[in-house]
Formats: C-alpha cells, sequence, structure tokens
C-alpha cells in the first residue's frame, strides 16, 4: 500500500475528516503535521458523530496509530478534553498508539490571548476572523526561536526560563499597546504540571516511527490551500503552510515517502472567516446551500459562507499539490437546484484569468466567470456507484476531471462513512 496525503482544497471543511477516516482501514499510521486545534474534523459512523480538533482522524480505527507531527501546534488542554471525551466513548487513546512529536509546538495561554487582543484592535474589514485558538502567535514564537516545544514539559527547569523569555515582549504588548492584562510566568508555569504528567508518555520521534511503520502511512491535513500562509489569500490565512509539500517538513520524512495525493474538493465552495471569496452567494442559491449542507463551523460554530465551486482555486491547489485523484465530498447538497454554476475563469484588469491573482487581495477584484450546468432533483444519499448517480451528476463530475486534469477516484454523498464510494 502507498503512502497517502489528503489535503484540503478550497478553504478547509472540505471533508478532509471524514475521507482520512475512511482511507485509515487500509493504513498503519495516520499523522497530523500541520496546524491545531483550530481544524474541526467531522467523523460519522453509523449515525454517531465525532468531532476531531488535534487528534487524527485515523482514531476511531482500533489498532491504528495515531500520530501529531513536528508541524502541529497544540494545545495541552484541548489535547487532554480529547483524550478525555475519546476515551469515555471507550476508544483506545493509550501511550500506545499515540505519540506527539517532541519537536511539537505548544499553544501557550499567552497565545490565546495574543490573538484575542490582535483581532479586536482590528477594523471589521481587516479581521482575519481567526478561531481565536491562539494559532498564529503560537507560529509567530516557532519562527521568532522562542517557541515552547512539547519536550520541554519534560524539562521544568527549561520549561519555567522560556515562558518567562516569551512573556518578556508580550507583557509590553500587552500592557502598552492593547491594554489588557500582563500574563504572570509563575501563573502560566504553576498550571502545566498536571497537562505535563499527561502529555510526557505521549512523547516521542514521529519521524522515526513514521519510517518504522509496516504498512501505509496517511498524512492528514488541515485548513485548506486558499488558507495556506504562502499560497492562500493572504492576509486572510491560516499561519501554517496547508499544502501537501508540508506533510514532509511537519512529520519529518522525505518529499519521497509521499505518494499517493489526494484533494478533497466540496462540490460548492464555503469560506468561514474574513477575505476574498469571488463566488460567494448572496442570495437564494447560498442560503440553500448553507441550509442543505449545514454549514456551521465545527469549531467555533459561526456560519460558513456559501457559494459555487470555484474551479480557478481548484486548478491553483492541483498545481501546488499534485494530487493523483480528487474525492469530491457533499455532492448531495446540490440535489435539488435547477442549474448549477462552475466559475472556470476570472475577469481581472480587463483580462481573463486562470488562476487566482497574486497581488494582496487580488482575489477581492476578479469577476467569476461561469458556465452553467443542469441540476438533478434525485435524493443521491443512498447512491452506492457512478452507474446510479443522475446523468446531470455524472456530467458534473466529468466537466471538472475536465478542466482539473485529474481523475475523480472518490465521491461522497452523505457524512456517514457509509455514504462513499
Ligand atoms: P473538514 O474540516 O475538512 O474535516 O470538514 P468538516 O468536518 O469541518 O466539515 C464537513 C462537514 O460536512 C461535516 O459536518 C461532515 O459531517 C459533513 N460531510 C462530509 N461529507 C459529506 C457529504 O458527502 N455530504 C454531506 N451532506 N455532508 C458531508
Ligand atoms: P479545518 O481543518 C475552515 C480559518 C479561520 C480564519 C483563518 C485564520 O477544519 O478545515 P486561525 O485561527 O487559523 O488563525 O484563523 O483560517 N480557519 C479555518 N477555516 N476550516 C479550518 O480548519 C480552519 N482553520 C482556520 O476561520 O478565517
Ligand atoms: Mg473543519
Amino acid at each position: 500500500m502507498a503512502n497517502i496525503v489528503v489535503f484540503g482544497s478550497q478553504w478547509g471543511d472540505e471533508g478532509k475528516g471524514k475521507i482520512v477516516d475512511i482511507l485509515a482501514e487500509n493504513s498503519d499510521a495516520i499523522v497530523r503535521f500541520q496546524g491545531g486545534n483550530n481544524a474541526g474534523h467531522t467523523l460519522v459512523v453509523d449515525g454517531e458523530q465525532c468531532i476531531l480538533h488535534l487528534i487524527p482522524s485515523g482514531i476511531l480505527h482500533p489498532g491504528k496509530m495515531c500520530m501529531i507531527g513536528n508541524g502541529v501546534v497544540l494545545d495541552p488542554v484541548v489535547f487532554c478534553a480529547e483524550l478525555d471525551k475519546l476515551d469515555a466513548k471507550g476508544i483506545d487513546v493509550s501511550a500506545g498508539r499515540m505519540m506527539i512529536s517532541k519537536k511539537c509546538h505548544i499553544i501557550m495561554p499567552y497565545h490565546c490571548q495574543m490573538d484575542g487582543a490582535r483581532e479586536s484592535v482590528k477594523s471589521d474589514s481587516k479581521k482575519i476572523g481567526t478561531t481565536g485558538r491562539g494559532i498564529g502567535p503560537c507560529y509567530e514564537d516557532k519562527m521568532h526561536r522562542c517557541g515552547i516545544r512539547a519536550s520541554d514539559f519534560a524539562d521544568p527547569a527549561l520549561l519555567r526560563e522560556k515562558i518567562e523569555k516569551a512573556l518578556e515582549e508580550k507583557n509590553v504588548l500587552f500592557k502598552h499597546l492593547y491594554g489588557v492584562d500582563m500574563v504572570d510566568a509563575d501563573t502560566v508555569f504553576n498550571e502545566i504540571p498536571p497537562y505535563a504528567e499527561r502529555l510526557v508518555p505521549y512523547l516521542g520521534d514521529v519521524s522515526s516511527a513514521i519510517q518504522e511503520a509496516n504498512g501505509a502511512v496517511l498524512f492528514e491535513g488541515a485548513q485548506g490551500t486558499h488558507l495556506d500562509i504562502d499560497h492562500g489569500t493572504y492576509p486572510f490565512v491560516t499561519s501554517s503552510n496547508t499544502v501537501t509539500a508540508n506533510a514532509a517538513i511537519g512529520s519529518g520524512c522525505s518529499p519521497r515517502d509521499l505518494e499517493r495525493i489526494v484533494a478533497i474538493v466540496k462540490a460548492y465552495t464555503t469560506r468561514v472567516g474574513g477575505g476574498p471569496f469571488a463566488t460567494e452567494l448572496n442570495d437564494a442559491d447560498g442560503e440553500y446551500l448553507q441550509k442543505q449542507g449545514h454549514e456551521f463551523g465545527a469549531t467555533t460554530g459561526r456560519k460558513r459562507r456559501c457559494g459555487w465551486l470555484d474551479l480557478v482555486v481548484l486548478r491553483e491547489s492541483v498545481r501546488l499539490n499534485g494530487p493523483t485523484e480528487l474525492a469530491i465530498t457533499k455532492l448531495d447538497v446540490l440535489s435539488g437546484l435547477k442549474e448549477i454554476k462552475l466559475c472556470t475563469a476570472y475577469e481581472y484588469k480587463g483580462e481573463q484569468v486562470s488562476y487566482p491573482p497574486q497581488e494582496q487581495n487580488g482575489m477581492a477584484y476578479v469577476t467569476p466567470v461561469y458556465e452553467s450546468m443542469p441540476g438533478w432533483d434525485e435524493d443521491i444519499t443512498g447512491v452506492r456507484s457512478w452507474d446510479e448517480l443522475p446523468e446531470n451528476a455524472v456530467k458534473y463530475l466529468k466537466r471538472i476531471e475536465e478542466i482539473t486534469g485529474v481523475k475523480v477516484g472518490i465521491v461522497s454523498v452523505g457524512p456517514d462513512r457509509a455514504q462513499t464510494f
């Protein structure tokens, strides 16, 4: 079996969790390689829903090794709560089947406070609409080389020193720039022991574990390509690289270990938080997608903005990630629409373009060029093969293949594990 990378091709919430859960069955180990608990990955098995923020979406398959790579930012409070939630469901979350990279960076309470403070002083149009989980400030500290790493939890003296150092600059900002409470290093340090005690048994060398895995390794991306810190709609992005190349960096393996690459594509587009969204619909069709698709954020509960499938965005995702196949999710949500539109190009500065503009906020000034296709009325949530799909649904998928140049390998027609072929 080949190693697999699963990535989001749009602005997140494409259904990565569901597809990872399915692909995990034939994998030996599942690894998260970037992001943190800004992610919300939903799994539904036999009607029972499980939302995961940090722990890899392979956890529901007994015996599969689940690992958190060095590229992830980990909030220990959230991690422990997730362990408890899964444990209460009778799922094995012991250190025998889970590992946290010693190099993984830790989200500290002051990162969450900074996230909130930064957002609060921005005007509405400038707000990123972050998840408020401290993601950006934690990655900032990593790059600034003053971050707390998971292995520091086993070295209290070093940890104490690093917290103090990290707070030196932050407290100046908290007090004088943002006018919020300063953070006391002792208080932060003294809250850690119960979490450290639980975390330390999980610490390990994820890179070696990947090399030593007996079978295929499944790399689980979080967020989406257009939230990538380099390639997304900057500055309305998250603070990590979400593209597939980061699966190698964020877990400690070679790019040559990445074989099968699966792009998760929602059959339409959604976005949660601020930032440009060319095919956004503020009309009855947008409302239809939002309602039919139950489009509410799995992490923050915010209503997701909805729009037509944007193939310009998708084409860019194909060139950045090199998918070997597409997994189309939520096709069932389109049932009942008379007409379905596909954005195939943009008008930008008087020209027709095939890729998103690279200037900051260029995306805010594009006009989508649409192609229209007839919809279908049938409920397809019970469909389990291409042959059973309505003719117009097949045409829609074929058109996506034609424009992206990538075959559809997986189709999802409902949230449940079983609603897939
Ligand atoms: P992720 O962040 O990419 O894992 O996606 P989320 O879990 O945040 O959002 C996807 C939502 O769509 C979840 O509520 C899933 O249960 C649901 N979902 C996934 N695939 C399908 C599908 O094919 N049809 C429908 N109707 N819902 C789906
Ligand atoms: P999954 O893995 C959708 C968005 C936020 C905000 C921006 C920056 O479930 O697909 P951050 O807290 O990361 O600094 O916020 O990114 N965002 C997501 N949107 N799905 C996600 O994850 C997201 N993670 C972050 O809404 O616009
Ligand atoms: Mg999500």
